[in-house]
């Protein structure tokens, strides 16, 4: 891949060879859709990405292509604007991340890009985040800006919320930006900070089920689940007591909201309140090298994740509760924000063919699309590749 993308930019530029970068993309382990509340999550970078070559021009113009993808960008840096234009499509990621750095460093310019990925587009593994990060790591690389790695995951971050209007929560740049090989990454999002959890010697493999169901109008229902979630909040500081946020509540407090507090934002607070007890107990059972008890933790919050979150799909339901069914399987769960896309499975090692076959089985006979497998491991962070 990064050959590939070294190619196509000496087929479309002239001039001296270009700098080739990567970032992860990530899948999250536990803590569904809690990030936004200011919960705990566990993300992991994956071996997986994006790889962009990068070189800054002296004409002034935003020139990105991509291997895969139709739309190609050549406009002025001063056609930058304030947020997207829906002509960009995913282009807006890249830009975002320009409009996003200059206003952070003052350094902007023209530049021209080329990105590639072995990751699956849009099927919850975070390309869009693995294309933010490796759009600011290039940038600070190119600018010698000397940022952070923090420092580029809140750039990234940003252009995902402030140029392209997705009200995420910061999981999928953190995870990409701070990863570490062997590790997972334990995310407080409500003050950003951070620990790495060694995953080598834990006992089990990660198999990723992609169920190659589209991930239809994710991005408007993700946004209706951001306003839930902040309407509960603001339920729950009226009705229990005024805590500063959603994950911080505990299930006395929905007790204590009463009938203040019903249909979907109760559903959905209860959801992040018992999700952020899941997360305390299977970090817990990780350090106690307990897989069993992890594994049983995956489970549940999937469970939760479709029956009060209402953010599954019956292809994932049947993805997860058919692997849970095989032997050697401790767990399994949706990751990413649902509607379609990938689960996961925790198993024990070697088993994956052995787990593959008869989930494939079952689940083509009954939607007629045969899901894809992969085992992954903890990738590391962003990087420039020689
Ligand atoms: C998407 C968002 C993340 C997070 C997850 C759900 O990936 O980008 O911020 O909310 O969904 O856990």
């Amino acid at each position: 891949m990064p050959e590939r993308v070294r190619r196509c930019f000496a087929e479309h530029h002239r001039g001296p060879t270009p700098g080739v970068f990567f970032a992860p993309g990530r899948i999250n382990l536990i803590g569904a859709h809690l990030d936004y509340s200011g919960g705990d999550v566990m993300p992991l970078a994956v071996d997986l990405g994006v790889y962009v070559a990068a070189r800054t021009n002296a004409d002034g113009r935003l020139r990105l292509r991509s291997l895969d993808q139709e739309v190609v960008v050549d406009v002025p840096v001063a056609a930058l604007g304030e947020r997207r234009d829906p002509d960009h499509g995913w282009a807006s990621y890249p830009l975002g991340v320009l409009r996003i750095f200059r206003d952070e460093t003052g350094v902007g310019g023209g530049v021209d890009l080329v990105f590639g990925g072995d990751l699956p587009m849009a099927s919850g593994m975070s390309s869009s985040a693995a294309i933010e990060v490796a759009t600011a790591f290039a940038l600070d690389a190119l600018h010698d800006t000397g940022l952070d790695a923090l420092a580029l995951a809140r750039i990234a971050h940003r252009a995902e919320t402030d140029y392209v209007h997705v009200q995420c929560g910061i999981m999928d740049q953190f995870a990409s930006a701070l990863a570490r090989p062997g590790h997972a990454l334990l995310l407080h999002c409500h003050d950003a900070t951070f620990e790495h959890v060694e995953m080598r010697g834990s006992g089990f493999e990660i198999l990723v089920m992609d169920s190659r169901k589209p991930r239809m109008l994710a991005n408007s229902a993700f946004n209706e689940r951001v306003r839930e979630c902040r309407e509960a909040h603001e339920i729950l500081r009226r009705h229990a007591r005024d805590l500063p946020y959603l994950a911080a509540y505990q299930a006395a407090d929905l007790e204590r909201a009463g009938d203040a507090l019903t249909g979907k934002h109760r559903m959905r607070a209860r959801h992040v309140i018992e999700e952020m007890v899941r997360v305390r107990r299977a970090v817990q059972a990780l350090r106690e090298g307990d897989v069993a008890a992890f594994g049983a933790m995956l489970t549940e919050s999937h469970r939760s994740t479709s029956i009060h979150y209402e953010v599954s799909c019956e292809e994932l339901d049947a993805l997860t509760s058919l692997a849970c069914e095989q032997p050697g399987v401790f767990g399994a769960r949706l990751t990413g924000a649902g509607f379609g896309g990938c689960a996961i499975a925790l198993i024990e090692p070697g088993t994956a063919r052995g787990v593959e076959a008869p989930v494939a089985a079952a689940f083509t006979a009954r939607f007629g699309v045969e899901p894809r497998f992969m085992v992954l491991h903890a990738g590391g962070g962003p990087r420039r590749i020689e």
